[in-house]
């Protein structure tokens, strides 16, 4: 193994760019979210609707990955995948489910909870139907999460699947949107001295957000 070229351990920043308080923010999480996420475009950070999508299978093992946020509203917060896929296997069996944005830059993270469910087949056309034909033709070729024998398995089925669709793939019936649903937000703004500025947002029976302070 080769040595870092700087002391991992030794690797620390301060953050000092802002800060998150019960004044300023918004009462309803779903405005805070909007807000940050319009600045994090605005500061043209990179990929900015890419989140961490946390899932549990049945056996209760915890998985990861990134996927991009392609809409959000008071009902939830939508992302685009392959329904036999790992994470929808697993959502299958477990609708709970957790997402995280981190931008860097910002020094702000976004955590979200909640329950996922399928999109609207309205919905997922009217995606589906927006991409670019290359990305249309990939959802036909990729057996998502499965195993394949080598790259050339996706060239041949892009070629075999452009063919039969020509320029109009319909959307496959295992390709779709899930929106998750959330009960549960939580902002995180870097501060000086690791005291940083977290609120949590939990929905209430009644209607409406508790907000409160969590110690970093
Ligand atoms: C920036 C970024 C964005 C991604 N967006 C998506 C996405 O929107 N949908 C998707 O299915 N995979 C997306 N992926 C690929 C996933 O991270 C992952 O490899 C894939 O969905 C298979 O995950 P699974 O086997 O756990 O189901 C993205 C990857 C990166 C790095």
């Amino acid at each position: 193994m080769s040595e870092p070229a700087q002391n991992i351990a030794d690797l620390r920043k301060s953050y000092e760019r802002a800060e998150l308080n019960e004044e300023a923010s918004h009462a309803d999480p779903l405005k805070q979210f909007d807000q940050w996420l319009n600045e994090a475009i605005a500061a043209k950070v990179p990929e900015p609707n890419a989140m961490t999508l946390a899932t549990v299978a049945g056996n209760g093992r915890p998985s990861t990955r990134v996927v991009l946020v392609k809409g959000y509203d008071e009902r939830g917060m939508v992302w685009y995948t392959n329904y036999d896929s790992r994470k929808g296997t697993e959502i299958a069996a477990n609708p709970f489910a957790a997402l995280q944005f981190h931008w860097v830059e910002l020094e702000r993270v976004v955590r979200i909870e909640g329950r996922v469910e399928k999109v609207s087949a309205e919905e997922s056309d009217a995606y589906f139907h927006s991409r670019p034909l290359d990305s249309r033709i990939g959802a036909w070729a990729s057996p998502q999460s499965e195993v394949i024998s080598g790259r050339g398995v996706l060239v041949a089925n892009a070629a075999k699947y452009g063919a039969k669709f020509l320029l109009q793939p319909p959307r496959p019936p295992h390709w779709g949107g899930y929106r998750l649903v959330p009960d549960n937000w939580q902002f995180w703004q870097g501060r000086r001295s690791r005291l940083h500025d977290r609120l949590r947002y939990t929905q209430q029976a009644e209607g409406g957000w508790l907000r409160e302070r969590l110690a970093p």
